[in-house]
């Protein structure tokens, strides 16, 4: 594999767990466990825990925050959504956008997400946009055109520059809390042609530069060989995030990868 230079990037996604001590008993926690050099390590606890989160991370913490999810607006009669820049405000730098959750129980599609991006990046937010095909797509071997129709509407438009702004986290729908992870060479094969896909528009340099993460019942177990396959940058991980210890040793995966590359 030639080496990439991308620097991986490791996402607990807690959805919807964890009230304010919670939070910041796990922070505390994972700070004593973790400290990572050569990886980012970003943290995405539900609205209700962010300003908790981020207060137990204090000013010199080497964790990331990043909201589940974003509204498109700057602010106004929304009843329940959460702007880009009240994100910012409460100390994200990074949102998780187009969740298969967000798109499956909510009913977003590829233009609201597309709208969420934009927004996000007009705020100085970094953002985390998810994509992947349902079990029946795969079965019908649909994969390659559902996941590259959701990356050029997600991203349409975008700069180059904006487009480095932007993670890419292909969440296989029937690997999410299935327990039933895609194998690494599975990824692998996603993650190349979503890559060249950014390519076709953005050109070769802005997708090398492009981290692309797998997400889909990641655990502590596997996470080791999906770090090592080719074009895989990062992981976002779900349920097996939720314990501090478990995600420490997960985030630990991807530093040995950079250790082993040198
Ligand atoms: P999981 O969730 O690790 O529990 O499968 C991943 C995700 O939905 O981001």
């Amino acid at each position: 594999m030639t080496t990439p230079s991308r620097r991986p990037l490791v996402v607990a996604n807690w959805k919807m767990n964890k009230t304010t001590g919670e939070a910041a008993a796990y922070v505390h926690r994972l700070a004593e466990v973790l400290q990572p050099g050569s990886i980012d390590v970003v943290l995405a606890p539900p609205f209700t825990a962010l300003q908790a989160a981020a207060q137990a991370m204090g000013p010199s913490t080497p964790f990331a925050l990043a909201g589940q999810d974003v509204f498109w607006e700057d602010k106004g009669a929304y009843t329940g959504e959460i702007s880009a820049a009240m994100l910012k405000d409460v100390g994200c730098r990074y949102v998780i956008i187009g969740h298969s959750e967000r798109r499956r129980v909510f009913g977003e599609d590829d233009a609201a997400v597309h709208k969420k991006v934009v927004a996000a990046l007009r705020q100085g937010l970094r953002a985390i946009m998810c994509l992947g095909e349902s079990l029946e797509e795969r079965e019908r071997n649909r994969t390659a055109a559902v996941v590259t129709g959701q990356l050029r509407n997600g991203l349409d438009g975008l700069s180059q520059e904006d487009l480095l702004a932007v993670a890419l986290a292909y969440e296989p729908v029937w690997a999410i809390g299935t327990g039933r992870a895609a194998t690494p060479a599975q990824a692998t094969e996603v993650h190349q042609l979503l890559r060249e896909t950014l390519a076709a528009t953005w050109g070769a340099e802005a997708a090398q530069q492009s981290r692309i993460l797998y997400g889909g019942s990641v655990t502590a177990e596997n996470s080791g060989a999906f770090m090592r396959a080719p074009h895989v940058d990062g992981v976002l991980v779900g349920g097996a995030c939720l314990d501090p210890d478990c995600f420490a040793t997960i985030a630990r995966s991807a530093e040995h990868r950079v250790i082993e590359e040198r």
